[in-house]
């Protein structure tokens, strides 16, 4: 398996925990974050890790700026790469069974690296689980879905 990951200053020090983990367990790791404290914008890591899983050079990706929030909304701007906020494991796995998120994302000001690996850990163990989800999947990246729906007037 091979894991894309990718943050801002505020992620370096748990993005190398992270990586020491990955690669403990056999999982090649491909960095596309920054490497020094020095501020920079968490937009370039996510894209970049978003575009990896379009071209397919990575099979899933680990994203980390200080909330997981501003890299994971630059990774959902990829149009097919689907990129989750996960603060604790069972929704880092549910959203690999349910909605096929390719990417998850953390805040290192908001998680411990314990719990970090448990979120990445949970992730990568299943795989979607297709089915019932598929539609809802395919209506996500539909940006038109509303339209018609007895919701909108
Ligand atoms: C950087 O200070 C911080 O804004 C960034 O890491 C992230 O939390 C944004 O969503």
């Amino acid at each position: 398996m091979k894991v894309g990951i990718g943050n801002d200053h505020a992620g370096v020090e748990l993005k190398n925990a992270l990586i020491d983990h990955l690669t403990d367990q056999g999982v090649e790791v491909v960095n596309f974050g920054t490497d020094t404290a020095e501020s920079c914008s968490y937009t370039l890591a996510g894209k970049a890790v978003a575009h990896a899983i379009l071209n397919k050079e990575i099979d899933y990706g680990v994203l980390i700026c200080g909330t997981g929030v501003g890299i994971s909304l630059s990774a959902n701007k990829v149009r097919g790469v689907r990129a989750a906020v996960c603060s604790e494991p069972v929704t880092a796995k549910l959203t690999r069974l349910h909605n096929d998120a390719h990417i998850v994302a953390f805040g290192a000001r908001i998680v411990g690296v314990e719990v970090a690996k448990a979120i990445v850990d949970e992730f990568l163990s299943v795989e979607y689980e297709g089915g019932r989800h598929q539609a809802r999947v395919d209506a996500i990246e539909d940006e038109h879905d509303f339209e018609g729906s007895e919701l909108v007037e």
